[in-house]
């Protein structure tokens, strides 16, 4: 007998959220996000900035690059599955595409992801304090 197809019912598939991020020189903050996106549901799908969006969005080149950064997120025990960013016009497509529930992210971007409200849940949550990869690079810089 075929399955029966529950792709148009949301309780019968796994509940997916989906985060964004550079996630270089990975942090107790980027690890406290991801377990918390996580715990929002049975899947975690991330996308990890490619190389040329990160030097587009933040001014540099990342100290690790989008295939290390991939290897390193997709090493975790709570994420389920990796993909690369390649650009910030996408955000809806790569929503649909992966099926996800639930978009989750650091509250520095708060309301900068409305935008997508009608199609997923989105969730804020508060940043860790006092930790991040460019503060860790400078912190390295300066004390080496
Ligand atoms: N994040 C967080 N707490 C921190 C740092 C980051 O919750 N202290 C979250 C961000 O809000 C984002 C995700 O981790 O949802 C990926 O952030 P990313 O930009 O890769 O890390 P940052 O450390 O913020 O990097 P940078 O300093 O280069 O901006």
């Amino acid at each position: 007998m075929p399955a029966a197809d529950t792709s148009a019912d949301p309780a019968a598939r796994p509940r997916t959220v989906i985060t964004f991020g550079t996630f270089d020189v990975l942090h107790v903050g980027h690890i406290r996000i991801l377990k918390r996106a996580a715990a929002l549901g049975d899947r975690l799908v991330v996308g990890v900035s490619a190389d040329a969006l990160n030097e587009k969005k933040k001014g540099r080149a990342p100290v690790f690059s989008q295939d290390e950064r991939v290897e390193i997120v997709s090493s975790l025990a709570f994420v389920d599955e990796v993909f690369v960013e390649e650009s910030l016009e996408l955000k809806r497509d790569y929503i649909v595409e992966h099926r996800a529930d639930v978009l989750a992210m650091g509250d520095d971007w708060k309301g900068r992801f409305d935008f997508v409200s009608d199609l997923c849940e989105v969730v804020y949550f508060p940043r860790t304090p006092s930790v991040s990869t460019t503060e860790l690079i400078e912190h390295i810089a300066n004390t080496a």
